[in-house]
């Protein structure tokens, strides 16, 4: 079994990748380490340890609070209440308001506990300790994983590669080029790529190639266990979310961090990726955070960066699907 650290700020996707993870049975987590974004850290190792324990593996797996802000940058006051996922304001059909988070999850709190360990040295240790290579999946801001590669840039030697969630080759979602991974720490990124390491990038262009619909919430709803039905509720609320904030026209939503998971169980679920180099604007215009893709001259065998445009809809369903059953 393949070894990965999730990197999450849990986060609806977050925890559907989380379940994914934990229940394909083709992964070794070693551990998860969490950052803010979605919701400030102590929110997002709660709602880690939430999804954990409803999986039944709240103790299994060691949880290492990370790093409360970006790397370099100062956390704008109001960062979160200016994030529209955080606000309240959405409303189910039947008046009810929706939040995006909490709502679904075993109450507060959480069995199990985090450990007392930063996740940067959860990091550089176990990264440095492995016989095997380990691949890292970033599906948050990347803070964590950058730090631990300035803390010590040797354990490149031993990443297999860094899967991240994040970036876009043209549209972004909070400023017009820039995704929200990348956007809230871009430093980190640019760090860990120009780390020469191995990067796959799991952006917007794949994700929204792959998009759920209710009906697919539905017959995860159907296996009948505790997984399928957070999967389902989180998938209805990120849906009726996006359709009072019209980031949908079709009910169509993107399971982002699900998808840089599912690239790690099966590459093949990426049907289009292709080597390209890439840079990160950290430069404080209108631009910063956007991946800058270099499509000059096709692709280059010599970039350590492979960016998805594509993915199998079918296959990726499925997959979750898979994972979601085997939940006793
Ligand atoms: C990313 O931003 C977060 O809100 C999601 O969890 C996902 O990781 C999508 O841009
Ligand atoms: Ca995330």
């Amino acid at each position: 079994k393949k070894k990965v650290i999730l990197d999450v700020d849990t986060g609806s996707d977050d925890a559907i990748a989380i379940m994914l993870a934990v229940l394909s049975g083709k992964l070794d987590v070693v551990g998860i380490t969490v950052t803010q974004g979605n919701k400030p850290l102590p929110n997002c190792v709660e709602n880690t340890l939430r999804v954990l324990d409803l999986m039944g593996v709240g103790d299994k797996i060691p949880v290492c609070p990370g790093c409360p802000a970006p790397m370099v940058r100062t956390l704008t006051p109001g960062r979160y209440a200016n994030n529209p996922e955080n606000q309240v304001q959405a409303h189910n059909k039947k008046g009810e308001p929706i939040d995006l988070h909490p709502a679904y999850l075993p109450a507060p709190p959480a069995h199990s506990k985090p450990q007392n360990m930063h996740a940067c040295t959860f990091l550089v240790e176990t990264i440095k300790q492995s016989k095997e290579k380990i691949t890292i999946i970033p599906v948050g801001p990347a803070t964590n994983v950058g730090m631990a590669f300035r803390m010590d840039p040797t354990i490149a030697d031993n990443v297999e590669e860094v899967v991240f969630m994040g970036g876009s080759v043209d549209k972004g979602n909070i400023t017009p080029v820039g995704e929200a991974n990348f956007v809230h720490d871009p430093e980190a990124v640019k760090i860990i790529i120009d780390s020469g390491v191995k990067c796959r990038i799991i952006g917007l262009n794949a994700t929204h190639s792959a998009e759920f619909y209710r009906e697919d919430a539905d017959a995860y709803l159907a296996i009948g266990n505790a997984a399928g039905k957070l999967a389902h509720d989180l998938m209805y609320n990120r849906i009726e979310v996006g359709e009072a904030l019209g980031w949908t026209q079709d009910g169509g939503d993107a399971l982002h961090d699900a998808l840089a998971v599912a690239s790690v169980i099966d590459p093949t679920v990426i049907t289009d990726l292709r080597q390209e180099p890439c840079d990160m604007d950290i430069n404080g215009g209108a631009g910063d955070g956007q991946l800058i893709v270099d499509h000059r001259g096709g692709q280059d065998p010599n970039a350590n960066t492979f960016v998805a445009y594509k993915a199998d809809k079918k296959k990726f369903f499925q997959m979750i699907y898979d994972a979601l059953k085997n939940q006793k």
